[in-house]
């Protein structure tokens, strides 16, 4: 059975019974400010179950576009997904149990429709707490069908009961029915719900309940059904497979990266191995899901009107697809390849979900891999580097040619190091995570996350401040001596990245009439030589007597001329080039000499040392 034929007749059985068909809705909740994004069929009904007239009616099924980030971590595997359909057919205070139940069951046995052999299926009834008690209907009702007793799991809240879809709203207690997919003839009497060969393929939640703020139970007024099949999992199972992948809505995805990697899906399967280039572990199987996951979620966020971006919605989305480039350099594939996947998900999807043709959000997928594969490889030498300082936090790495598991301390400089990767390197902190199990270093993620967390804060909070100061061009005061300092600033960045690389960015700097403090992206401490270098760059610019020519340009002209811009985003559309010909081309507010021979003094780095992790810090004068 395909996807189309399974989502169809689904549609059609409930029809049969009296429900209207309603249309998806978006991903982003129309009316809920509370979450991210549509997690289940219900999510966008809770007004209706809550006691709001339906203009549709009390019966009511569709297939529902969902996405859950939840589970991101488990994505990989054969069964968790970012993006899914759910069936679902609602009562809105209409039929209850035995019609939900016994439909269900029509469903799935019938030979008009999925026709599941009965003796592979079993079911979970909620077993009662203090909150609500044992759901004695629901287990006469499964029995009364033919339902073997010890095929009819009692299980607690945890497992059979659900919602709400937020903190509060409508919930309650359960009924989940599993498929058996191992072997036919050997299907256990009873079902245990610890064997995961029982997959769990639909559930029928009876909503009576309203979960209060203060995290009561009340009655609602009315007694709702809310059932969710998950699309994938019943189009895996019924046709025989046990990976999800290898159903018609992914397998064309894992066959173009085939051809991108040049790779075999399930080639290096069972063993973990360390790709060629790179000295993390990975199971190259695991890449090509994530990949086809995450992209595949993408195109649908991006359809509903998200753009990548740093804060809520657009930052899941962002870290949806480097995560996909970021599994896509693991496999070797050179290119940029994100979109080729995305068409692919779109000729997949096009003609049920139309919204997804749209050329835009094609652009904006290129553009976001353009962005962030500019830097991906940087950031990585930059993350290799802090990880083999063997004073870092590392306890044991290579034992001889073997690389052994090692502990990670979440601390400062940790944290420094993973903020400074986001920051410029575009690395979304659960990347990093990533990095580190492929290289099986344990660290305390919520220690981390917490300590990264209080970074970006304080850094927006910086920015803030920067960006007012900025209208008086960045400096606490304009005196002579501050603008001559901040004109050898450039000087000494320019004659940085010349002596040390191109790896070389400002971090930060703060100027007075006496000295300048200047902060740089590099790992090590400086030479004498390159000290000395450096400080030879910015004389022999003093002494040549060269203009310090001003420009204002968009940003993409000034990129294109190969200014050299820290923070340049904050700056907005038009932005001031200052350049001295042949010797340095920066963005920045100003303000600065007119000719470097107005510097007066000889330059001179006074100290060089470490300010964070993968970043220096120099103090310089004129004397
Ligand atoms: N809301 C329930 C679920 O998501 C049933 O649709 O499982």
């Amino acid at each position: 059975m395909t996807a189309n034929e399974l989502r169809q007749s689904y549609l059609e059985f409930f029809k049969s019974k009296g429900h209207a068909i309603i249309p998806s809705a978006p991903v982003v909740p129309e009316n809920d400010p509370t979450t991210l994004f549509i997690t289940a069929g219900m999510h966008p009904l809770v007004p209706y179950l809550m006691g709001e007239n339906h203009p549709q009616g009390t019966r009511l099924a569709n297939a529902q576009k969902s996405i859950r980030t939840i589970d991101i971590d488990e994505v990989g595997d054969r069964t968790h997904h970012t993006f899914f359909e759910m069936l679902g057919n609602w009562s809105l205070g209409d039929y209850f149990k035995k019609e939900a139940i016994s439909w269900s069951w029509e469903f799935l046995t019938s030979p008009d429709w999925l026709a599941l052999d009965k003796n592979r299926l079993a079911c979970s009834v909620f077993e009662g707490d203090a909150d609500a008690p044992f759901d004695a209907e629901a287990f006469e009702i499964w029995k009364d069908l033919g339902m073997p007793v010890a095929r009819i799991a009692k299980l607690p809240k945890k497992n059979n009961w659900w919602g709400p879809a937020g903190v509060t709203g409508p919930c309650g207690p359960d009924s989940e029915m599993f498929y058996w997919i191992g072997d036919p003839k050997a299907v256990p009497d009873s079902f245990n719900d610890d064997n995961d060969l029982w997959v769990e393929i639909w559930n029928d939640v009876f909503m009576q309940f309203n979960k209060t703020e203060d995290g009561r139970y009340e009655k609602l007024a009315q007694q709702n059904v809310d059932t969710g099949m998950g699309l994938m999992r019943v189009l895996t199972a019924i046709n025989g497979l046990d990976d999800n992948y290898r159903t018609e809505l992914f397998w064309p995805l894992i066959q173009e990266i085939e051809k991108l990697s040049g790779l075999e899906y399930g080639e290096k399967s069972d063993e973990e191995y360390i790709a060629e280039d790179q000295k993390c572990w990975v199971d190259t199987r695991k890449s090509f899901r994530i990949i086809a996951d995450h992209i595949k979620a993408a195109v649908f966020i991006m359809a509903d009107g998200v753009e990548p971006g740093n804060t809520e919605r657009g930052y899941v989305l962002r870290r949806l697809i480097r995560r996909a480039i970021r599994q896509g350099h693991i496999l070797g594939i050179k290119e940029n390849f994100t979109t080729k996947i995305a068409k692919v998900v779109q000729e997949i999807y096009g003609a049920v979900y139309p919204e997804i043709l749209d050329d835009k959000l094609i652009d904006e997928l290129d553009k976001e891999e353009e962005k962030f594969r500019k830097t991906l490889e940087n950031g990585l030498k930059e993350f290799e580097k802090f990880i083999s300082n063997p004073e870092g936090n590392y306890i044991t790495r290579k034992v001889g040619d073997e690389i052994q598991k090692a502990d990670w301390y979440a601390n400062d400089d940790t944290a420094d190091m993973v903020f400074n990767l986001y920051q410029s390197y575009g690395f979304p902190l659960e990347v990093v995570f990533e990095e580190l199990k492929n290289r099986k270093i344990n660290i305390d993620e919520n220690k981390l996350k917490d300590k990264f967390d209080k970074r970006y804060k304080k850094h927006q909070e910086l920015s803030r401040t920067a960006s007012a100061g900025m209208f008086k061009g960045g400096l606490s005061d304009t005196k002579e001596e501050t603008t001559a300092l901040h004109t050898a600033a450039h000087l000494m960045l320019a004659g940085l990245r010349k002596v040390l690389g191109s790896h070389v960015h400002q971090k930060g700097s703060n100027i007075n009439g006496e000295r300048l403090r200047f902060d740089f992206s590099h790992a090590e401490k400086m030479t004498d030589e390159q000290k000395k270098a450096v400080e030879e760059y910015v004389n022999t610019a003093i002494a040549a007597k060269i203009p310090v020519e001003l420009n204002e340009m968009t940003l993409d002209e000034a990129r294109e001329s190969g200014a050299e811009g820290a923070f340049e985003n904050k700056y907005g559309e038009v932005v001031k080039v200052y350049k001295i010909e042949g010797f340095s081309n920066e963005i920045c507010g100003g303000p600065h000499v007119t000719n470097t021979g107005d510097i007066v003094g000889t330059f001179k780095i006074k100290k060089e040392e470490s300010s964070s992790a993968g970043v220096r810090r120099i103090k310089a004068i004129l004397e």
